[in-house]
């Protein structure tokens, strides 16, 4: 996807990892929206959070008439789409999208999502056995449980509701109280 490539900045829509985990150059940052898609823990990863033979789970966007992801949208310089696509190889590619920014503004941005097409795409399963394969996964980024918890941890402080990751974090500590008892 070059569409941006001659433009001096461009809005990227972080949703997952993106949203906590900046280690990229970027001009603004701010709280955003996606309408049309939501969030779900249905993509293997086993280049970060797990392994080719014990994938963890990530999330990506599925559409959902009605719904709306939030998120944090930066302004960035084209140069920084080369590294963030290496860094999110498995599976995830550039969509162009309008999103609106916390003041209000409607603008066009970009978004990485893993279709259902995707080679390492997992797909839905119930909150039990995607919180008890995030809690058995670890790749070279670490456990994939603190993904998730990371994750709904930048949620909150975002004042996002997502009923879904909230579950499966519910799950996964649930999991590992039992563990632990
Ligand atoms: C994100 O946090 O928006 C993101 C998720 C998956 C791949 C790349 C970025």
């Amino acid at each position: 996807m070059t569409r941006f490539d001659d433009h001096d900045t461009v809005w990227l829509f972080g949703y997952g990892s993106l949203i906590y985990k900046t280690d990229f150059a970027f001009l603004e940052r701010r709280p955003a929206r996606l309408r049309g898609w939501t969030r779900r823990f249905w993509q293997g990863s086993h280049d970060h959070r797990g392994t080719p033979d014990a994938p963890g789970r990530v999330v990506t966007l599925v559409p959902r008439e009605s719904a709306i992801c939030a998120g944090v949208a930066y302004r960035i310089t084209p140069a920084i789409f080369a590294p963030l696509d290496h860094r999110e190889k498995n599976g995830y590619l550039r969509l162009a999208t309008a999103l609106t920014l916390d003041d209000g503004r409607d603008v066009e941005g970009v978004v990485y999502i893993a279709t259902a097409d995707n080679a390492a795409f997992l797909g839905p399963a119930s909150k039990q056995a995607i919180a008890r394969q995030i809690a058995a996964s670890h790749g070279p980024s670490g456990p994939n449980r603190d993904y998730l918890l990371h994750l709904a941890d930048a949620l909150r402080e975002l004042g996002a509701d997502d009923p879904h990751v909230f579950a499966i974090e519910r799950e996964l500590l649930a999991l590992v109280q039992r563990t632990l008892a």
